[in-house]
């Protein structure tokens, strides 16, 4: 008797598992959003059509795929709910656009993905956000229009996806944002957008563990790649950046951020007319925080105006005689190695660490970095460091 029910139990086991690797095995049904009233006209709004494709996708116990076939299709601001029943794929092979208005916005997304598992957005196609008229009617600093601008592509809470093949233009903020996410690999993305748009970041991360970027072009207004607190375990490779303001960790040490930013790699970029190249800032004053274990290796600079740069005295309000290097971010066990290339300023290395908890481990391997402009040739400036300087050093003086 019992062991007729441990065999009655084995073969449950057995037909469960069987059945969960058929799900796995199975192609995934298509939910295409045509199938749910898309019109693709480029001016119907067909917010609703996606969200109902993505609803039925998401409750289908098994593989589904969203298909996004050829066409222009404009969306309102909509999210993309999990958890889902099983593994989703978002299929772009059209052209999304948003509105231009940005006071149609109630959010700061235009699309967002939340709470999904095993998400991958692919395709080919691209998302325009028709940001020109936001840019200029978001104008905070002369008229105080300071409308929270939304994030073209917003993932949080999302673990074990892929976003690969697809490209973003014209964001009216950052292109992609990555909040609370967990292995999350991006690869083969075009993210554009014109040197003087404000806040359009290409990527732009916090609070993510295990992220891994590669085979990007982004030229953009704002950062490239930018890495803020909570950032752990982020490997960038293969990047093109220019134009843009660079690959950035930080801003650290708000007061409401306080989570440590740890083992960054970036290897294999290059760095084309931006504004910096590899830097890490931090605001001063600020709370107390940790940035370590960072490397930033094989990168080549053409006309960076500063190719390598530490700010602990981030501070762009205040008065002139207010950034006093008091941070309380601890920088430490950072390397920059195999740099080389062109500066558009005399400056080409300048490491100005807190004078309350200098940089520590900090490592220049083979720099090479000129300037040709008047005043050269390049310079090397640095604050508070505690570190050491191998290899070729141009220009040389730190460390
Ligand atoms: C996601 O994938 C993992 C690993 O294959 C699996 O354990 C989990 O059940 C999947 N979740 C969904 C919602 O597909
Ligand atoms: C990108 O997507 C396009 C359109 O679906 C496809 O033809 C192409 O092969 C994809 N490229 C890669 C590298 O996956
Ligand atoms: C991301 O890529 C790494 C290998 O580079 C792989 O180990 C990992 O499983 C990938 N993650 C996903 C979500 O596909
Ligand atoms: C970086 O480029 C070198 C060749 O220059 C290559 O050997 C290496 O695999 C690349 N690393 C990554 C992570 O792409
Ligand atoms: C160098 O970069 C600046 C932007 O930082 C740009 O205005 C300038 O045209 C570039 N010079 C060359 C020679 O490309
Ligand atoms: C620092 O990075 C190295 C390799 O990049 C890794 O082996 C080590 O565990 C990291 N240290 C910490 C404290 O995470
Ligand atoms: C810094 O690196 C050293 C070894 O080089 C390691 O022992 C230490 O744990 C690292 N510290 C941090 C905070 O990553």
């Amino acid at each position: 008797m019992a062991s007729s029910t441990s065999f009655g139990i084995v073969l449950v086991f057995i037909f469960l598992s069987i059945t969960a690797d058929v799900s796995k095995i199975l192609p995934p049904k298509v939910f295409s959003v045509m199938n749910y009233g898309a019109r693709s006209d480029g001016s119907t709004d067909d917010s609703q059509a996606f969200l109902r494709a993505w609803n039925d996708a998401c409750e289908w116990k098994g593989k589904s795929r969203i298909m996004i076939p050829w066409g222009t299709y404009m969306l309102n601001s909509v999210t993309f709910l999990g958890p889902c029943n099983g593994e989703m794929t978002f299929l772009i092979r059209g052209i999304l656009k948003a509105p231009t208005n940005p006071t149609l916005f109630f959010t700061n997304t235009w699309i967002g993905f939340r709470y999904v598992d095993n998400l991958t957005l692919e395709g080919g196609g691209y998302l325009d956000g028709q940001g020109t008229f936001a840019w200029r009617y978001n104008d905070c600093y002369r008229n105080n229009r300071c409308l929270p601008l939304p994030i073209s592509l917003r993932f949080d809470f999302i673990r074990n996806s892929n976003i690969q093949n697809i490209s973003s233009i014209n964001s009216k903020n950052a292109h992609i944002n990555l909040f609370a996410c967990n292995n999350i690999n991006i690869s083969n993305i075009k993210l554009t957008a014109p040197a003087n748009s404000p806040n359009t970041d290409g990527i732009h991360i916090g609070a993510s563990n295990n992220v891994k970027i590669s085979r990007m072009n982004i030229g953009t207004g704002d950062d490239c790649i930018s890495m803020v607190s909570g950032s752990q375990n982020i490997d960038i490779s293969d990047v093109f950046c220019g134009p843009g303001h660079g690959i950035s960790i930080g801003s650290l040490g708000r007061s409401f951020e306080k989570e440590y930013v740890m083992n960054i790699n970036v290897v294999n970029a290059t760095l084309k007319n931006t504004q910096n190249g590899v830097r890490i800032k931090t605001w001063s004053p600020s709370s107390s925080s940790l940035a370590s274990n960072i490397t930033f290796q094989n990168i080549m600079m053409e006309n960076v105006s500063n190719p390598v740069i530490i700010d602990q005295d981030y501070c762009p309000f205040c008065p002139p005689m207010g950034g006093q290097s008091i941070s309380l971010v601890q920088i430490r066990n950072v390397t920059f190695r195999d740099i080389w290339g062109t500066s558009s300023s005399k400056v080409a290395v300048s490491l100005q660490c807190s004078r309350v908890v200098p940089c520590q481990n900090v490592k220049l391997v083979d720099i090479d970095l000129a300037y040709k402009g008047p005043g050269g040739p390049a310079t090397a400036t640095c604050s508070n460091v505690i570190g050491t300087s191998y290899g070729k050093q141009v220009p040389s003086g730190c460390l």
